[in-house]
């Protein structure tokens, strides 16, 4: 039955429109955590996040419970976090340090940071003449199949084959390009810990949101309003309102036909960048104090390359939104075809002063935290699209929005002029998505 389906899968998917079951159809779920999150590179965390040997974070990827470990060598591995002797879970926390090897709380075998088989208590008379034992692999924790980072930032493939991190990144590296390059360090660091939000909708709704530029002057515009109405008020008496206000107060009064002016590029592998960077460089104290700093690091030349970088958002295909000149990142893990849990992340800027991470800290909490208005005024919308697609009131989810006026160059699909509002990143998602479960036309 659900081989009969799986053929069919490419009746799903069509360039600007796609079936409701994609969004409600468990048995596609499992498919697609079989197919796209456990077979292409999926990001764990951020070296920092285990400074030391022995630290660990756990971390989902796909429907597989993992570990991210440094070892005493300095090197990040990515274990299954799974006891080979009788299946028990090896760490129960969300993070900690394990010391000198893990131990596993049943029955005490005890594993290097590689996952490798240190010892079984009295593992000479108990294992004598039967097969298990230091050189059957069987007997040491699982790793990912392939581990690689990039500037830092952590991935793993729980397939053996398929393309490098960087070829599978391609053009949305710069993400983290953009971020690192931004430290007059040349490097980030994460500031423990995250948001956690778990979101009743399927996974695909949540990024179809990130590069979705026609929503946030409707779905953030009474947010948007309030602000506004504040920021005034502050400007009126004290001549000057704080920037923080304005990160909100632009959901109002960058209007509707504004978002055209932006443009969204389309990469293989469902990536996609958002360009327009949200003015935040203004020429108070605190920004012209950050600049010394990068002149110091990088030279003038440099510097003005690396901060007039025009970037809003880019989309990691399948599962991670990055606002690069803000160091945040979302970091979607689909449990369920109707429930998503997303981790919010933030990142220190190495070197740079402490106003330029207050800033972005600001940005941080009042737009992506999970008490902002923003941040509920988007679920409310997730969680009825996955109410209403569970209904028979229709089949389909259109992408049709300037369908056909993309302009395609060398496997880049750019939205034309004035056409930022354009559904070419929900196509090129789908396109990809169609592509990694094996049903593309
Ligand atoms: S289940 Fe881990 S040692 Fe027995
Ligand atoms: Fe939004």
């Amino acid at each position: 039955m659900l081989q009969e389906r799986i053929a069919d899968l490419a009746k799903f998917v069509e360039p600007d429109r796609v079936r409701k079951e994609v969004y409600t159809d468990a048995a596609i779920f499992e498919l697609e955590m079989q197919r796209i999150h456990e077979k292409y590179w999926i990001y764990c965390g951020h070296e920092s996040q285990v400074p030391k040997a022995g630290d660990y974070y756990t971390v989902q990827v796909g429907r597989q419970p993992m570990l991210l470990v440094r070892g005493k060598d300095k090197k990040v591995h990515v274990l299954y976090n799974r006891c080979p002797h009788r299946g028990n879970m090896m760490c129960g926390d969300r993070h900690g340090n394990t010391g000198e090897f893990f131990r596993c709380s049943y029955h005490a075998w005890t594993f290097q940071h590689d996952g490798k088989l240190r010892s079984i208590p009295m593992m000479e008379s108990g294992y004598a003449g039967t097969r298990y034992g230091k050189d059957n692999p069987d007997c040491s924790m699982k790793r990912a199949a392939r581990v690689e980072s990039y500037r830092g930032f952590v991935f793993a493939s729980l397939a053996a084959d398929g393309p490098t991190l960087k070829e599978f990144l391609g053009e949305s590296k710069i993400a983290f390009d953009d971020m690192c390059d931004r430290a007059p360090g040349g490097e980030v660091e994460v500031v423990p810990n995250c948001f956690r939000v778990i979101q009743h909708s399927n996974w695909k709704i949540f990024l179809e949101n990130q590069l979705d530029a026609l929503h946030p002057s409707v779905v953030h515009q009474s947010t948007g309003r309030a602000a506004h109405e504040v920021e005034k008020d502050i400007a009126n008496k004290t001549g000057k309102a704080p920037l923080s206000y304005h990160m909100l107060s632009a959901f109002a009064t960058v209007t509707i036909d504004k978002w055209d002016n932006f443009q969204t590029l389309n990469y293989p592998h469902g990536h996609c960048i958002l360009t327009g960077y949200m003015g935040l460089r203004p020429k108070d104290p605190d920004t012209l104090a950050y600049e010394k700093v990068m002149h110091q690091a990088y030279g003038k030349k440099r510097t003005e390359e690396i901060l007039g970088v025009n970037i809003h958002h880019v989309l990691i295909y399948p599962g991670l939104s990055v606002q690069s000149p803000l160091q945040q990142l979302r970091a979607v893990r689909p449990l369920g075809v109707d429930k998503t849990l997303t981790e919010i992340w933030h990142f220190r800027l190495k070197g740079a002063p402490e106003p330029i991470y207050r800033r972005s800290l600001a940005y941080y909490n009042l737009v992506n935290s999970p008490s902002t208005m923003i941040n509920a005024d988007d679920l409310e919308n997730f969680w009825k699209c996955q109410q209403g697609l569970a209904s028979d009131g229709g089949d389909w989810v259109s992408f049709g929005r300037f369908h056909g006026r993309d302009l395609e160059k060398d496997g880049v699909v750019e939205t034309g002029p004035n056409m930022g509002t354009s559904e070419a990143p929900m196509r090129n998602q789908m396109k990809a998505w169609a592509q990694f479960m094996g049903g593309a036309r």
